[in-house]
Formats: C-alpha cells, sequence, structure tokens
C-alpha cells in the first residue's frame, strides 16, 4: 500500500468519537466554555471512516468546522446533553474515543432571562455545579464486552505522571496525552502526544498532523480488538 493509504481495517466496526468543548449556559445569552476547537475529534472521525468505520460524531459546539464526509453527525450544546448522545451511540459501539473538552462544572442555577447589571450593586457569585464523568462512567459500565474506550488529556505539567493517575481514575482502555501550554494544541493543526495503555504501554506521538495521532490511536484500538470477534 502506498504511504498513508490504509487497509479498510475498521470496516464491520461502529466507533463513537465524541468532539469540541461543552458550553454550559447562565443565561440565554452566555455561558461557560472552553477552547476546544474539535479539530482532534474530526480528525479521528475522517481518519476512522477512511478506514472503513461507521463513525458516530457527537459534536459539541463544532459549527466552525465542515462536517466530515460520511459520518453521522450528532451536534450537542452541554455535558449533559453529551453524555445523553454519547452514552445513546455507545450502547452498540465497539469503541468509543472522547476528544471532547467536557466542562466539570456548570452553573448551578440557568437564569431563563438576561442577566443585567444594577447601578452600585455588586455581581452575584457564580455557584457551579460538578457534571457527570462521562468518561469514567462509560469505562465502567461497558456497553459490550470488549469495548475499547479511550480518553484524551490535556496537562501543563508532569505530564506522564498525571496522564498515568488519569487513565487509572477513569478506567479506560488509552489516554492520549498532550503537553499543553500558550498556543500549543488548542486550535492548531497539529500536535504532540503520548499514548499511555492501560496495560503499561506507552507510544509517544511526535509533532505533526492530527490525521497522524488520529491513525495512531486506531492502530492501538485495533490491536485491542484482535482476539476478539468483529
Ligand atoms: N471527561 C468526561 N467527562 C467529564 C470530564 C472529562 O468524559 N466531566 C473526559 C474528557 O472527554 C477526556 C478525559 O475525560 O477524554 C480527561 O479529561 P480531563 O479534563 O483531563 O479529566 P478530569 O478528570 O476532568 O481532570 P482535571 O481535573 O485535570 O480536569
Ligand atoms: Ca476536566
Amino acid at each position: 500500500l502506498a504511504r498513508g493509504v490504509r487497509e479498510p481495517d475498521l470496516t464491520g466496526r461502529h466507533v463513537v468519537i465524541s468532539a469540541g468543548g461543552t458550553r454550559e449556559p447562565l443565561d440565554p445569552v452566555r455561558f461557560l466554555g472552553n477552547r476546544s476547537s474539535g479539530k482532534q475529534g474530526y480528525a479521528l472521525a475522517r481518519t476512522a471512516a477512511a478506514r472503513g468505520a461507521r463513525v458516530t460524531l457527537i459534536a459539541a459546539n463544532t459549527t466552525a468546522l465542515p462536517d466530515p464526509a460520511g459520518v453521522d453527525l450528532v451536534p450537542v450544546g452541554t455535558a449533559v446533553q453529551l453524555r445523553e448522545a454519547v452514552l445513546k451511540a455507545a450502547a452498540d459501539a465497539d469503541a468509543v474515543v472522547m476528544a471532547a473538552a467536557v466542562a466539570d462544572f456548570r452553573p448551578a442555577v440557568y437564569a431563563a432571562g438576561k442577566i443585567k447589571k444594577r447601578d452600585g450593586q455588586d455581581p452575584e457569585p457564580i455557584s457551579l455545579v460538578r457534571n457527570p464523568d462521562i468518561l469514567a462512567e462509560i469505562s465502567r459500565d461497558r456497553a459490550r464486552p470488549g469495548q475499547v474506550v479511550v480518553g484524551f488529556a490535556a496537562e501543563t505539567d508532569d505530564v506522564l505522571a498525571n496522564g498515568r493517575a488519569k487513565l487509572r481514575r477513569k478506567g479506560c482502555d488509552l489516554l492520549v496525552v498532550n503537553e499543553v501550554g500558550e498556543s500549543k494544541t488548542f486550535g492548531e493543526a497539529e500536535s504532540e502526544a503520548v499514548v499511555l495503555g492501560a496495560d503499561g504501554s506507552e507510544t509517544p506521538v511526535p509533532f505533526g498532523p492530527k490525521e497522524v495521532l488520529s491513525d495512531t490511536v486506531w492502530d492501538l484500538v485495533t490491536d485491542r480488538f484482535s482476539g476478539a470477534s468483529a
């Protein structure tokens, strides 16, 4: 095969990918959000489709990106909506990859009307509550035996130690750890990462296009399929 051309080794597989970043509304015009562009999740979707998979892409606030061809796209806004969509799609999935940046907290109260400032009054503090941990939940309650679950983590310090601890905490099979800093990774077309396996494996991925990291993820996922029936 020519370089860059892959065997359709995901044919007959259903993969679910979350992408983008959740937005947690405060009122009808404001939200708490994050800087995730969705590019990594979209690259995972394109590469999986190119390798023959049926792809469900749960996309949180990714309207700036073009819809990938041949992919079932499910748009969502909040972490709670993302959880519903992922759990539904995961029911018959061979692999679930959580590339979305899920807000850890959401405002405790949603104001049905726009929050107004008042002369001479200090702003009200914003109370937050925890969002569900979707990756931990799908890792714990595998919807089918042998389902492979992959998480992503962006870390700024002690990248490998934090990644190892997070992999164990989440209970997933693979965790892609990105080192982030000023202008690194978020919104960029290229990334540098290491993929940690629950089996102790460590796969470094050099700085390069998100498609290359995506194909490495699918290689590691298909390794974990082998032995299981298609
Ligand atoms: N994740 C999730 N649900 C959440 C938070 C995170 O499914 N409520 C998933 C993300 O999609 C990602 C992985 O968990 O695949 C790691 O996210 P990260 O924010 O690094 O993990 P946290 O446990 O939230 O750790 P931290 O306190 O460092 O933010
Ligand atoms: Ca988090």
